[in-house]
């Protein structure tokens, strides 16, 4: 029977890849994200790779409403028995990827851009997780959070950072939590990544150059990188890795 994997974003960028990674080993993978054309074409796109994998599930789902999560739950109820790895991959920065003037000046705009911030990072993974925690499978489950390094130092305005700490202390109490049904807990905080929808329209090359000035190795994050640490983390070899933030950003996070 094929590991069941489910991943939030898995239509685009890390979690695309995160669904490449655990197909190539013959999981059942299940993709969730908003639109329902996207994540079909990329479930369409890893059945034609990897013929010999069971086909992806791709679901259409807003994972901060509530009725959305429990529809996909009960759809992976009426598939499944049990969920072996979690991967919450969704989420955004909702200024950087907002049509300028989506916000407004003032503290409405501050206080809608943390909201947003909060919904799109932080209540799409706890929902999720809440919605899947008794269907996991014990022994051996997995709950796999996608932070940022934004979480340790910000990333302009505050709010896209704290919305992935608040991951941080959730993934520790879970640990404590999920520990004596042998469940794994644990989070991935990728610095700059490429080829991803994070950034909307492309950055400018004085941009992209400070992002890779500031890793020791002198390149940018790819999507595999982060989908290899997570590919790790969800294996057996990796049974008694739980509570940790496993950062992923080629040395940026402590500067030169
Ligand atoms: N790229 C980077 O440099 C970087 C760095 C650090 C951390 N991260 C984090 O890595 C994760 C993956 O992002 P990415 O870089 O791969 O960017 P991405 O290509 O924009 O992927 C984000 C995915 O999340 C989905 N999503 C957003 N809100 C959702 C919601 N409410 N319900 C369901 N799905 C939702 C999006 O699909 P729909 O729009 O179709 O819903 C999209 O597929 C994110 O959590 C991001 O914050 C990225």
């Amino acid at each position: 029977m094929a590991q069941v994997v489910v991943i939030s974003g898995g239509g685009t960028g890390i979690g695309l890849a995160t669904a490449r990674t655990f197909a190539g080993r013959g999981a059942q993978v299940v993709m969730v994200g908003r639109r329902k054309s996207v994540i079909e074409a990329s479930a369409a796109s890893i059945a034609a790779e990897q013929p010999h994998a069971p086909a992806p599930l791709a679901i259409t789902a807003d994972l901060a409403e509530v009725e959305q999560v429990e529809a996909t739950r009960m759809t992976l109820e009426q598939r499944f028995a049990a969920v072996d790895v979690l991967v919450n991959a969704a989420g955004g920065h909702v200024a950087r990827r907002a049509p300028t003037n989506t916000y407004d000046d003032g503290l409405a705009g501050v206080a809608r851009r943390w909201t947003d911030n909060f919904r799109i990072n932080t209540l799409t993974a706890v929902l999720l997780t809440e919605a899947l925690m008794p269907r996991l499978r014990a022994p051996g489950g997995r709950i796999i959070f996608v932070s940022s390094i934004a979480a340790y130092r910000g990333s302009g305005e505050g709010s896209y950072g704290a919305a992935k700490a608040a991951l941080h202390p959730y993934s520790a109490d879970l640990a404590k939590r999920l520990g004596p049904r042998g469940i794994t807990v644990n989070v991935v905080a990728p610095g700059y990544v490429a080829d991803t929808e994070f950034f909307g329209a492309a950055m400018s090359e004085a941009q992209l150059k400070s992002r890779i000035d500031e890793t020791m190795n002198g390149r940018a994050g790819t999507p595999d990188d982060i989908a290899a640490t997570i590919g790790w983390l969800a294996s057996a070899e990796a049974v008694h890795v739980t509570a940790q933030i496993v950062q992923v950003n080629g040395g940026a996070e402590r500067g030169h």
